[in-house]
This record gives C-alpha cells, structure tokens and sequence, in this order.
C-alpha cells in the first residue's frame, strides 16, 4: 500500500484502544521467500504481510525467473523450477535500500554457479556491512569480484562445507550460512550463531525442505548438506517486532490493544520489561493485551543484545514511553551503533534524553571506544508536544507515529512511507485503535 502524500497530520493525546492481527515476520517471511531458490519443486508460505519489504524480495525473485504468485490473501507460491541470472541492474533496480540481495547468493551459486549483487542499502542505523556475508561464502567456495556497480560471485569448483565462527552472532550471517550450507558438499560448522526465533523458524523451513541441521546447546549449528532439497508449506512465525511496538503504543498513550497473533514464548525478555515499566498483559490463546496501568510508569536500565536478549528493534518504540516514566531510565544499545538518530525528534518534542558514547547501564560493548553515542538516558515525566516529524528510519519512525499519537496537540508526520516496509497496513490500524489524524497528499 503506497502513501500517496506521505504524510500524516496527527491530533495527539487520546488513548489507543482496540485490536490489531498480526501478520508473519518480516524477517523471516523474507529469508523463508529466498530460501524457496533452493527447492527443485515449488514452496507454499503462509501469514505473508503486505509489506514493502517483502514486495521487494518478490521483485528480486521475478527478475531471477522465480514465478511468484498469490491466490489468497497472505498466502505466496513460489516456483524456483526457471530459475536463472539477473542483470545487476535489474537487481539494482527492485533491490532499493533492502539488504537481502546478499542472501541470494547461496541459493544462486548452488542453483546457477555464479551471483551478482548491487551496493547494498537497508536503514540508516549504522553503516551495515556484509564484511561477515563475503568471508562466509569465500569460506565455502566461492570467489567473489568487486565490480563497479556491486560485486560478482561465482563457484568454480561448487560450495564445500566449512567450519565458521562469527565475529558476532549476526543474525544475516547466521542465515547466509545455513542458506549456503544446506546444499554444500560435507559437513558445516557454524560457532558464534544467532539464535533468534526467526532464525529457528528458517531452520523449521530448511527442514521440511530436506536440509539435516543441529542447534547443540553451546549455540554451535551445524549443517550436513545433501544433494536435492524440495518446496515447503510453511506459516510463518508472527511479527514480534510489530507485536512490541504496539506494545510500547499502549503504554506511551495510556491505551489497550490486544495484539492477535502475538505469542508469549518468543517475547518473554520483552514482557519482562514491559512489566518492570509497569506495564500491563494478559495473555491469550490467540494473542497478548497491552495495557497502561493507570498508574506512574516506572523507569528501567535496558541493555540490548542478541536473542534472548532485549531485541535492538525493540528499544525505539519503548523509549518514547519511557518519556512518561518518573524517574532516569538508560538504554545501551550493544547491536548498532548509531541506533538513537530518532530521539532528536522527541528532544525536539519536550522530552528530556542525552545520548552517550560510553556503555552506560551495563557491560561494556565494542562500541565502547569507538565514538558512538550508543547509550541513551532517558529523564521523565516529560510531557511531549506536537511537533514537525520527518521519519529517519522503520523503527525509529514508528516511534515517532508513537510520539506524536501520545503527545498533546499537532504533529505533521512526513516520509511515512518508510513505515510501510515493516508495518502491515499501519494507517486501517490507527484508524481500528482510534487514532485522531488525516492523511494529507
Ligand atoms: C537483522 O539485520 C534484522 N533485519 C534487523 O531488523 C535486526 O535489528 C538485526 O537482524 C538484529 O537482530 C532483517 O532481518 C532484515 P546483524 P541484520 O547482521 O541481519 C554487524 C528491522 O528494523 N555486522 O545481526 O543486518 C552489524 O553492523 C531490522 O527489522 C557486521 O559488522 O543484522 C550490526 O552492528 C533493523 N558485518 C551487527 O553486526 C556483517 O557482515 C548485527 O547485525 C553483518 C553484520
């Protein structure tokens, strides 16, 4: 759904009460469409959002003879049987600022011998490198060439097993090496996984497809490729990123939602914090209620890290409550390093927060003496005022949608359009929980 104007004139102060269904995650719907490549019949993947960001992945999967259809609502069948070489420019063209090229190359080298992918873009939060994405793919293999507009990949002599240990548990690497694992010669080893709950549900994925994979108790996973992996049918695990945000909506406005589809295993850190702030829950078969106590927020240290942890994508939306909370709360963001670009806007707005480079609030991280102001602390109650937003990035601007619903008068929220890459219909559900504001444009 595209915005036409982009922008959205926003009459704060009144509460969010209502119920909103949540859709499959959108990062794993996205790795679940590429993993598709590696089928030699065709995949049937369930609870697809109506994203941008998964609109990209079939664009790039069209210009790769992938035949992707949709006869149902949420519902993409995808037949990898032509799959064949794209055009860098082709791939330029649809790829826009998405990172999931480089998770094509695996599948493309095991299917076609050879990859391209354009200068990669994604979100402003940092300067999100594939340093780990070429080091993986040259330790099975392959030889990857700088070219002017991107870089070429090929396997000469095919992809062999290999033994990996991340730098950092990436969440992108973790998957670039099992998507290029699964069908490689021998045994991977892959030390220093991510683990997120969308990175098991790929794992789910792989293996219905026929892929052989371990997830030891040390976090090491390892992968025995084989020679033919088949289509899946699969429904993807819900969104926790939106189920939290929604969250955090509920507490910043003094409101209710019951988030459909949101489950408690996959957000229990989250719910943990949600209650220190004084938040309240119940949950439910079918999803979780987010509600503000009625009460003082109380203020709380986060530190983010990878899962179990305290999700990075989790802490934009819930600093913009915290603004309501009595007392310093303080966020040390350990995943990005340039992750807090959006509380300007809120400073901006009347909230009282001053970023850091130090690691403040908990263990000291690798951004500690590199200059980054990675760490947040955030002073309330503050009371926020309407205000001109421009949206910097997905999350950050869903905090700023969040900000200007809980703030007391006017906000023109502009660049709106960068919420639909992650947020399925984010404006029917302001309008389904009461939201006050007009579409412009
Ligand atoms: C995924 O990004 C998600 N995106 C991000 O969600 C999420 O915040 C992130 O994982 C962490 O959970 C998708 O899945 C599409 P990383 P990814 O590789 O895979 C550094 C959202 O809003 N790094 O785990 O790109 C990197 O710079 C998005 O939905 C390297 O240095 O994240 C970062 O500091 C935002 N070299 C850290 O690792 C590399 O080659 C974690 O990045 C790769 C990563």
């Amino acid at each position: 759904m595209g915005l036409k104007g982009d922008t959205i004139t926003i009459h704060g102060g009144r509460p969010l009460r209502g119920r909103i269904e949540l859709k499959g995650a959108k990062n794993l719907v996205t790795k679940a469409m590429v993993a598709a490549i590696l089928g030699e019949t065709p995949s049937v993947l369930r609870d697809v959002p109506d994203i941008s960001d998964v609109r990209v992945v079939r664009g790039l999967l069209d210009v790769h003879g992938v035949k992707v259809t949709s006869d149902e609502e949420g519902v993409l069948h995808l037949d990898p049987s032509n799959v064949e070489s794209a055009h860098m420019a082709d791939i330029d063209a649809h790829a826009g600022s998405s990172r999931i090229p480089i998770l094509f190359c695996g599948p493309l080298l095991h299917r076609l011998g050879e990859a391209f992918i354009p200068d990669l873009g994604g979100c402003r939060i940092g300067d999100r490198p594939i340093d780990y994405h070429l080091e993986v793919l040259r330790q099975f293999g392959a030889v990857v060439e700088k070219q002017p507009s991107g870089i070429r990949m090929s396997a000469p002599n095919g992809l062999k097993g290999t033994k990996v240990h991340l730098p950092y548990p990436s969440v992108g690497a973790t998957e670039q090496v099992l998507l290029t694992a699964v069908r490689a010669e021998g045994i991977t080893e892959l030390r220093g996984a991510a683990i997120e709950p969308e990175i098991m549900d790929l794992i789910n994925i792989l293996q219905k497809m026929g892929a052989i994979i371990t997830v030891d108790t040390d976090r090491v996973i390892r992968i025995e490729g084989v020679d033919r992996l088949d289509g899946y049918s699969h429904t993807a695990l819900f969104d926790r990123n939106e189920a939290a945000s929604w969250a955090a909506a509920a507490l910043a406005t003094e409101g209710d939602i019951f988030v459909g589809g949101a489950r408690q295993a996959e957000m229990l850190t989250f719910l943990n914090v949600f209650r220190k702030v004084g938040g309240k829950f119940d949950i439910a078969d079918d999803g979780i209620r987010f509600y503000h106590p009625g009460t003082q927020l109380n203020p709380v240290i986060i530190e983010t890290d990878v899962h179990p942890g305290f999700m990075t994508d989790w802490q934009q939306p819930l600093v913009v409550a915290l603004t309501k909370a009595k007392g310093v709360s303080i966020v040390h963001e350990t995943v990005y390093e340039q992750r807090f670009g959006f509380v300007d806007a809120l400073v901006e707005m009347g909230a009282t927060i001053q970023v850091h480079k130090e690691c403040l609030g908990g263990q000291a991280c690798r951004f500690g003496q590199r200059n980054f102001n990675h760490s947040a602390v955030i002073s309330g109650p503050t009371h926020l005022r309407g205000a001109d937003i421009v949206v910097p990035d997905l999350r950050g601007g869903f905090s700023h949608l969040i900000a200007a619903l809980s703030a007391e008068g006017t906000s023109r929220v502009s660049n709106v359009g960068i919420i639909s890459r992650g947020y399925e219909n984010f404006i029917a559900k302001l309008e389904q929980l009461g939201a006050d504001f007009v579409l412009e444009g």
